[in-house]
């Protein structure tokens, strides 16, 4: 399960400028979080071959967009983008443009074929390849890499931090994904599920914690799927030593020993899909107060019937069941959706379902989608896609509307109390306010008075919108002076 955090503008640019005429990468990021890590584990390969990046496409040697396919909308953006590369290139004949990620993997050579705008193909398991590649292309050959590898997790590659606030970064734990929803393009653009060596998992957070970052987020595209037991795939498992088995590390005990060892970083993990999510995994969260309580957990729709066509391997019944599990114990976690409207079939009645889903779990945030047909996915070779776009539009407003109610609902909940924040940044809006989350992920905004980012500060919230908690830090707020007033009080 991906989560996507602006599939329509968001682009992550480098920042470090060129010295001693060392070739310039200039990388975009659109899509998941996982494509904005791997951006970082590219940048670091590249740097090792003498690239230094910039945040100025006119003068980049090596422009790469990391790219998504989750939704149509996503491609477009990104041949909107290569447009403008090529734009680009007619002033500087000698730039090389090359596409990695999902796009890439999911159009192979046919990129360099059909479109006749990009240099090098390379798909999400190939980015070690990129020395060779990037010799090929700088003999004027075009590059193609798209093989999907058993074993790469990137684990012994030191991401280097792009766009960074110092305070939170993402550390990529399992790779691919096995459960082929219907819908879903992602199997077929980022492989089989794998998992990566603990170990190298605690040193990276390890390095990250000893230059002051404050909170981690453990990434996979469906993280409670962790199954580490010495390498390979998750399916694979079956055919594992008696020795591999009983030594074995789960995501439950993962993030018990993530935890355990880092006591005054927070943890957040992310994305969690409702048939992998054990009880073993709520009682770490409930057991650590380090470990965020937010759970980011996709629905899709709240019809069996179109849960079923989705292949989602769980009913309403059992959803509804996790969920009073994790509030029974963690009664202030956080819960956020995605949802799809417009599914082939779905009916007005399943759109209902969808909604009286909402209103029983009252999510604090959503990501809701219009149904985006995508090739080679089965929904694509099996069903039409037979709901019409006006339609769509409609249930997913009614679908939006309500989500804002019930993030407003949950926000005011808030008023009145005293929260921990981490700050992150400056708020968008004031320069004289401080931007930061609270464990169960809601922003909030307040007066910055002395503090600094990074600090974690009890703001009591006086006001809220249905986006964010407006507050001021308390007197002598800063965590570990005074400390008397959590959520769970
Ligand atoms: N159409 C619309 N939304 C989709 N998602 C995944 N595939 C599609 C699709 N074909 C959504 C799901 C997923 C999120 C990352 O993107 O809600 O959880
Ligand atoms: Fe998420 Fe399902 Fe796609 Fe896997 S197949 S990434 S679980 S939506």
């Amino acid at each position: 399960m991906e989560k996507i955090i602006n599939e329509a503008i968001q682009g992550s640019t480098l920042t470090v400028e060129k010295n001693n005429g060392k070739r310039k990468l200039f990388i975009e990021s659109y899509g998941c979080q996982m494509n904005f890590s791997d951006s970082e584990i590219v940048a670091s390969i590249l740097a090792k071959e003498g690239f230094d990046t910039t945040h100025l496409l006119e003068e980049a040697d090596l422009v790469l967009v990391n790219t998504c396919s989750i939704r149509e909308k996503a491609e477009l953006t990104v041949r909107k983008r290569l447009e403008k590369y090529n734009s680009v290139k007619k002033i500087n004949p000698g730039m090389k443009i090359g596409v990695l990620g999902c796009m890439a993997e999911r159009l192979k050579s046919k990129f360099l074929e059909e479109e006749k705008m990009v240099d090098l193909v390379v798909g999400p398991d190939a980015y070690k390849d990129l020395p060779n590649l990037i010799e090929e292309i700088d003999a004027g050959r075009n590059a193609v890499n798209v093989i999907l590898s058993k074993d790469e997790t990137y684990g012994d590659i030191s991401p280097v931090r792009l766009q960074s606030n110092g305070v939170s970064a993402f550390v990529s734990i399992t790779r691919g994904c096995d459960n082929m929803c219907t819908f879903c393009v992602v199997p077929f653009t980022r492989g089989r599920e794998r998992s990566r060596d603990p170990q190298s998992i605690l040193s990276e957070i390890e390095d990250l914690v000893a230059k002051g970052f404050k909170e981690i987020t453990l990434l996979g595209q469906n993280v409670d799927s962790f199954l580490w037991y010495g390498g390979g795939l998750k399916k694979d498992f079956e055919k594992a030593s008696d020795f591999q088995k009983a030594t074995a590390v789960n995501f439950a005990k993962l993030l018990d020993m993530v935890a355990q060892k880092f006591q005054s970083t927070r943890l957040r993990f992310t994305t969690s899909n409702p048939q992998d999510m054990t009880i073993d995994v709520i009682k770490v969260m409930a057991k650590h107060d380090n470990i965020c309580k937010y759970i980011h957990l996709p629905i899709q729709s709240g019809s069996n019937r179109i849960l079923k066509a989705m292949n989602r391997l769980h009913t309403r019944e059992e959803y509804f069941t996790l969920i009073d599990t994790i509030k029974e114990y963690i009664p202030d976690c956080a819960i956020s959706q995605d949802i799809i409207t417009g599914f082939p079939t779905e009916t007005e009645e399943d759109h209902q379902d969808t909604l009286s889903l909402m209103d029983y779990v009252k999510y604090d945030y959503g990501f809701m989608f219009a149904y985006s047909e995508r090739p080679g996915t089965l929904a694509e070779r099996k069903l039409d896609d037979d709901i019409p776009l006006e339609v769509k539009k409609r249930r997913l407003a009614e679908i939006i509307d309500k989500q804002r109610a019930h993030s407003e609902y949950r926000h005011r909940s808030f008023i009145g109390k005293t929260v921990e924040v981490l700050i992150e940044k400056e708020s968008k809006k004031s320069d004289r306010h401080w931007s930061g989350r609270t464990t169960q992920n809601t922003v909030v905004v307040f007066p910055k008075e002395h503090y600094q980012i990074g600090d974690f500060v009890m703001v009591r919230i006086d006001e809220c919108t249905s986006a964010t908690l407006l507050g001021k830090a308390s007197p002598s707020a800063l965590k570990g002076e005074t400390f008397t007033c959590t959520l769970k009080a």
